[in-house]
């Protein structure tokens, strides 16, 4: 299993640019199945979790072509195959994404649950729920989803929680099904603005995304598109983290600041020095900061939870208490044992963390269990005093492209072992 050998206590500084956003690629790569022609992307990121979803495609039987300049060909005209290899599903959340738009392309898909980060039970019944609202038939039964949907018919759906996933997948049941589909309480992130702007651009009828009611009217078939996806406001917020906790000047290039204003009202409230000119946002920091007093996960455009590993550790270092409610996931603060070992002064209960500033974080030998908690144990790692071995790091690639070296780029020491 791969690891980080980080060297703490340099200073970030520098510009680093943010590329193409995991969670809106997974559902946009969904969406391709959609498609009666060719769908080309740009600035395919290298994420595991992509090259992941990008082999369930071609398990379905779509065409992918990856060129050097980080376009992708994706031709699902004849997709064929309407089980989704189990092996291949497990490992990531956003197979289930799939469920929409295979109903509405081959009217049947097999599927068994969803893997992903393990931050929660991660239901779906939220998500079968609304299709079956759509006319789709579903039976849960040995471990399986089996779903049949001869006509979708658009209809009104109510989300009891604004749930991105189960929004994507209504969304993309309702674009080819007959008649007008409604989403009341819909998640707003800007993932979903970009899915209906993807959906858009390929002939669908989509209003409403980044609102909590979207409208679908129902097409009888999309075209083919050439798109370009948003850029990862989390990796961008990761990034600021990173750069308030360890002192110094960094640039973060091709952001839209507006997708993480929550964090940037915090950094700047805690003393940091943010400058924002169109998709750059500079920031400097002196490394002692205040805390931000509270952090309360909320669906956007409230504060991201996928950023609240590293905003904790943040906190760790910064003066003054901390109370972090973690909202959405029931187990994602699997990071703060670890941070303790290096010795942060951290109480949780449940969902709750209270953080109170120490003067420094020492180098450990420690975990990381999820993707965020990775990245987040990477940053406490980069200010502390001494070296830390942050193991099992291929949680990591998930969603960074070899995060050590954007770090690197900036000034940080962290090496890569491989064994
Ligand atoms: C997406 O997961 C993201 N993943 C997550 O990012 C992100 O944390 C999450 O949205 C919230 O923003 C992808 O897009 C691939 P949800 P998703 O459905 O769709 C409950 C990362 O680190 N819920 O909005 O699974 C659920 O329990 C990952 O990049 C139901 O109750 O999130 C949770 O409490 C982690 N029933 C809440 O909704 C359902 O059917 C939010 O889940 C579905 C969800």
């Amino acid at each position: 299993m791969d690891k980080f050998i980080i060297n703490g206590g340099n200073t970030l500084n520098g510009v680093i640019d943010v590329p193409s956003a995991k969670n809106s690629y997974l559902a946009i790569l969904a969406g391709c199945v959609l498609s009666s022609g060719v769908v080309c992307l740009h600035n395919y990121p290298k994420f595991d979790d992509i090259d992941k979803m990008l082999d369930i495609l071609t398990s379905l039987g779509c065409k992918i072509e990856r060129k050097e300049d980080r376009t992708l060909y994706i031709d699902c005209r004849n997709i064929t195959n309407y089980v989704i290899p189990q092996k291949l599903a497990k490992k990531i959340r956003s197979s289930i994404f799939l469920l929409g738009p295979m109903l509405s392309r081959l009217k049947k898909v097999l599927v068994t649950y969803p893997g992903g980060c393990d931050i929660g039970s991660r239901p779906i019944d939220l998500h079968l729920k609304g299709l079956k609202t759509l006319n789709a038939k579903i039976v849960e039964r040995f471990g399986f989803i089996e779903a049949d949907a001869p006509n979708l018919i658009g209809e009104n759906v109510h989300l009891d929680y604004p749930s991105v996933g189960a929004t994507e997948n209504i969304m993309m049941a309702g674009v080819l099904a007959k008649g007008t589909t409604k989403i009341f309480n819909s998640a707003k992130e800007p993932e979903i603005v970009d899915l209906q702007n993807f959906i858009n651009a390929m002939g669908g009828k989509i209003s409403g995304a980044g609102t909590d009611t979207i409208t679908i009217q129902g097409v009888e078939k999309l075209g083919s598109v050439e798109y370009t996806p948003i850029t990862d406001r989390i990796i961008a917020g990761t990034y600021l983290l990173a750069g308030a906790g360890c002192g110094g000047d960094i640039t973060i290039k091709n952001v839209d600041y507006e997708h993480i204003y929550s964090l940037i009202t915090k950094l700047k409230n805690s003393g940091c020095k943010i400058d924002i000119k169109g998709d750059t946002i500079r920031q400097v920091s002196n490394g002692k900061l205040k805390t931000f007093s509270s952090i309360e996960t909320l669906p956007y455009p409230g504060f991201p939870t996928d950023l609240q590993p590293q905003a904790l550790v943040l906190q760790t270092i910064s003066e003054g208490t901390c109370i972090i409610t973690e909202n959405l996931f029931e187990t994602r603060f699997k990071h703060t044992p670890e941070l303790i070992k290096m010795g942060a002064n951290i109480v949780t209960r449940d969902r709750m963390a209270i953080v109170t500033g120490v003067n420094k974080l020492y180098g450990a030998d420690v975990t990381c269990y999820d993707l965020r908690a990775g990245s987040a144990l990477t940053i406490a790692g980069m200010l502390a005093e001494g070296t830390t071995t942050l193991n099992d790091v291929k949680n990591i690639d998930r969603g960074y492209e070899k995060l050590e070296e954007a770090f690197n780029k900036l000034g940080a020491n962290i090496k890569r072992v491989t064994r």
